[in-house]
C-alpha cells in the first residue's frame, strides 16, 4: 500500500523561546502583516531571554523538539539591563552541552529580534525549520 505523501516528509518540531518585549511582538507582527513563516513553532514567551536557563533548552528536547530557537531583544534594548548578555554567554555554555550529548549544534539557535524586525522573525524561522528539517528528526525519539 502506498504511503500518502505528507506521511513521508518530516515536519520539524521548533520550540521558540521569545522575550516578552521584542521577539514576542515580532512574532504577532509577523502574523498580522501576514508573513508567511511555517506552522512548526511552538511559541514560548518569557520575560527575557536571560530567564531562559540553558535547562529549559534542554528539556525542550527531552519532551521531543527537533530544535529550539532562543530569541530576545538586543543588548541594548534589554528591559532587564544584562538579561540578554547573560543569555548570550549561557548560549556558548549550551551550545557545548548540546554538542557533548550528541545533538548537532544547528539545532539550536540564538537571535536577537526587536519587536520592529518582524520580517527577520519570519525569515530566522524558516531558516531553522529548513535545516532542522535536513537534519531529521531529534535523535532521543529515533
Ligand atoms: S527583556 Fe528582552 S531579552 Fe531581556
Amino acid at each position: 500500500m502506498a504511503k500518502k505523501k505528507s506521511q513521508n516528509k518530516f515536519e520539524p518540531k521548533i520550540v521558540v523561546f521569545a522575550c516578552n518585549w521584542c521577539s514576542y511582538p515580532a512574532a504577532d507582527s509577523a502574523g498580522i502583516n501576514r508573513m508567511q513563516y511555517p506552522p512548526n513553532v511552538r511559541i514560548i514567551r518569557t520575560m527575557c531571554m536571560g530567564r531562559v536557563n540553558p535547562s529549559f533548552v534542554l528539556k525542550a528536547f527531552e519532551m521531543g523538539a527537533d530544535g529550539v530557537l532562543v530569541s530576545g531583544c538586543h543588548f541594548e534594548d534589554c528591559h532587564y539591563s544584562f538579561g540578554a548578555r547573560k543569555a548570550a554567554e549561557q548560549y556558548k555554555k549550551l551550545e557545548a552541552v548540546v554538542k557533548m550529548l550528541g545533538f548537532e549544534k544547528e539545532r539550536i539557535r540564538q537571535e536577537f529580534i526587536s519587536a520592529a524586525e518582524f520580517p527577520k522573525f519570519a525569515t530566522v524561522v524558516r531558516e531553522m525549520v529548513d535545516q532542522v528539517r535536513k537534519l531529521g528528526p531529534n535523535p532521543l525519539k529515533v
